[in-house]
């Protein structure tokens, strides 16, 4: 038995939740015996969630690359860790065994020692989704320093912010990135983000789309020379090594930015055994993942789900992750379902965003591939839709698949509600059950909380689980009111979540400013920032409204009080603002110009009334009366899209 803690039947699931919540560190303890340990720990778990203050495996020490890859090299260091497929399909695949794995981790590891990359610097990886991006997430990860992955669609200004933040010293980066048609500038956007920036002593440039870049004297660096060098150090008599970093069990393994509902992003901070131990169970379990089988996650490595359904998750188990390049759409709407067919996946994970925007092609695209090794699917980041569940289980899992719903967060480190791949019951459009060591509780606003089915209120979690958050890099004030200060003793996730009368979960959306675009992760106030840095703009306010394909759109309601000789064109102004601001993932859908937005007399938005607008309603507004100006919101209804 490979995995003896993956859970099999539903008794089982029910007994193991039962001690997880009962005695979670004599739970955990045997999961955590599972792993590699260069020390292991005093005490399993400590914590408080009014500091916070959380610890996993005290005391403990180990590495997380030795988890991920040298255990596995004795028994199947010739089988593949990572399926890589390029962007084009004319491309050669390539294959990436774990002793090759090993060997150019280890090589980066040395690289960047060379390069004076020391135990707990911050290193910021912008690249597209090569290798590479493996490699260097874990070559971090192998000296102690802590990676920062940012998704290849921001924009320098947003880098710049998260350089500073982070107080990065290092940047590993591309030339360049392919995605469908277009390839993206990603040095030359480095560059803009290092304007003014006096921390950065070194960037690293792996050379993917051969797009001409600036190398500036003394700072900027190939990734082939440094790699080639590196290669003489690491081997001698054909043996590779480099030795694994011992690391304290709560040293941070990483920092991934987040949007929340207030300021900029975020860098939540995950600590090194707990995360391991999360990414890995939720892995095994969630997907009942068997040795041998390829898991193919769609996700972007800059976001939480690649990091540990990509990376951490499956090589922490030994297991065969398909990392591809590019996006779904390209060449053509069936390149999912060719890569599926050409390397014979068989755990399918992706967005509800990805799977409407599918079904919107027909079926033609689905039709003559051949799906047939797929087991088990998944969905993740946002609500999936009946219809898109259907569609998604009839038409590509052919009846036969359980489908994973997979509730969790940037926070939480892994999947924290889901039912268990044919193990555990699924309901289409329900998360259903807790996974063992998760402990949600649903809260009404007054914060009591409500016991019993058939509620809904806000969702919190009760107990701590390894993969919880432990800080906010820099700021662990702003942690702790982000996410404890809300309940006393709870872990406030933002959503909003009923349990239905059989105890399942289902989650029905943020409750917050948070908005979820596409999947993606938005701050409306980040978005309202990123507007008003147009000149002209005296004031804006952005809310959510449904999106057939992204879930949500945004909308956004604008005072302007610059002279424009064309509408259209202003509004076009205002989107390359925001795209230069945040990216293009932030760019609004429907921008509205208004002479006001209705205040209450304290001076605040009511986004309510702006919500419903957005809507469509017209009529059902609700009470106006405390606004300032009534009237406005006669004007804004008038001009609504
Ligand atoms: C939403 C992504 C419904 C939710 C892993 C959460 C979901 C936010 C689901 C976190 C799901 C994620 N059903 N909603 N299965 N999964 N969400 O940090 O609102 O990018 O708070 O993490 O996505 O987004 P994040």
């Amino acid at each position: 038995m490979p995995y003896p803690y993956q859970i099999k039947t539903l008794e089982q699931y029910h007994e193991e939740y039962k001690k997880s919540i009962e005695n979670p560190e004599a739970f955990w303890a045997e999961i955590a015996n599972q792993f590699v340990w260069q020390k292991k720990w005093d005490k399993v778990l400590s914590y408080n969630f009014t500091e916070p203050k959380i610890e996993w495996f005290a005391g403990a020490q180990l590495n997380i690359t030795e988890n991920c890859i040298d255990r596995h090299l004795a028994t199947h260091g010739e089988e593949p860790a990572i399926i890589w497929e390029p962007n084009n399909p004319e491309e050669r695949t390539r294959i990436i065994t774990y002793n090759r794995l090993h060997k150019r981790v280890c090589q980066v590891a040395q690289m960047l020692t060379n390069l004076g990359v020391k135990k707990g610097d911050r290193v910021c990886i912008y690249m597209g989704m090569v290798p590479e991006l493996a490699y260097a997430v874990l070559g971090c990860a192998r000296i102690g320093a802590i990676h920062s992955v940012i998704f290849g669609g921001f924009s320098a200004q947003s880098i710049a912010d998260r350089l500073e933040d982070a107080q990065a010293t290092f940047i590993i980066t591309c030339d360049g990135a392919e995605r469908g048609s277009k390839n993206i500038p990603l040095k030359s956007v480095i560059d803009d983000a290092l304007i003014g920036n006096k921390l950065v002593k070194k960037v690293i440039v792996y050379t993917r789309t051969r797009t001409p870049v600036a190398m500036l004297k003394g700072r900027d660096l190939w990734w082939e020379d440094e790699m080639d060098y590196a290669e003489h150090q690491i081997e001698k008599n054909g043996v590779v090594s480099f030795p694994a970093e011992p690391m304290n069990a709560e040293d941070p393994l990483f920092i991934l930015y987040t949007s929340g509902s207030t300021g900029k992003p975020k860098g939540v901070v995950h600590s090194i055994a707990g995360y391991m131990v999360w990414a890995n169970y939720t892995f095994i379990n969630v997907f009942q993942y068997q040795p041998g089988q390829v898991h193919f996650c769609t996700a972007d490595i800059g976001w939480i789900t690649g990091h540990s359904y990509i990376i951490y998750g499956p090589l922490s188990a030994g297991g065969t992750s398909l990392m591809y390049e590019g996006i779904p759409t390209w060449p053509d709407a069936g390149r999912f379902w060719e890569i599926v067919d050409k390397h014979k996946v068989n755990i399918l994970y992706t967005a509800p965003t990805a799977i409407r925007s599918l079904m919107g092609f027909g079926l033609d695209y689905v039709k003559n591939k051949d799906l047939s090794s797929l087991k088990i699917l998944g969905s993740v980041g946002e609500p999936i839709n009946e219809e898109a569940w259907h569609w998604f289980s009839q038409h590509i899992g052919k009846g036969n698949c359980p489908i994973v719903d997979t509730w969790w967060q940037t926070e939480t480190g892994g999947i924290m509600i889901s039912n268990l791949a044919g193990v555990t019951p699924q309901k289409p459009a329900h998360a259903t059950l807790p996974l063992p060591g998760v402990l949600p509780v649903l809260v009404d606003e007054n914060g009591n909380i409500l016991e019993g089915n058939g509620v809904s209120g806000n969702l919190c979690i009760k107990q701590a689980w390894p993969g919880v958050i432990r800080t906010t890099y820099g700021d662990h004030e702003r942690c702790r009111t982000n996410y404890f200060a809300a309940y006393p003793n709870l872990y406030f996730t933002g959503d909003g979540c009923l349990r239905d009368a059989e105890g399942n979960y289902r989650i029905t959306g943020r409750v917050d400013d948070v908005l979820n675009v596409s999947g993606h992760r938005i701050g409306t106030a980040e978005v309202e920032n990123a507007i008003n840095m147009h000149s002209g703009v005296v004031e804006s306010a952005v809310v959510g409204y449904p999106h057939d394909i992204k879930g949500q759109g945004i909308y956004a309601y604008v005072i302007f009080e610059g002279s424009h000789h064309e509408e259209n064109l202003t509004k076009q102004d205002i989107l390359q603002t925001v795209s230069r601001v945040i990216g293009a993932i932030a760019k609004p859908d429907k921008i509205q110009f208004v002479s006001g937005l209705p205040k209450t007399r304290s001076g605040k938005i009511m986004r309510r009334i702006l919500r419903k607008i957005a809507e469509g309603e017209t009529s059902n507004i609700g009470d106006i009366s405390t606004l300032l100006d009534p009237a406005v919101v006669e004007d804004i209804i008038k001009g609504a899209q």
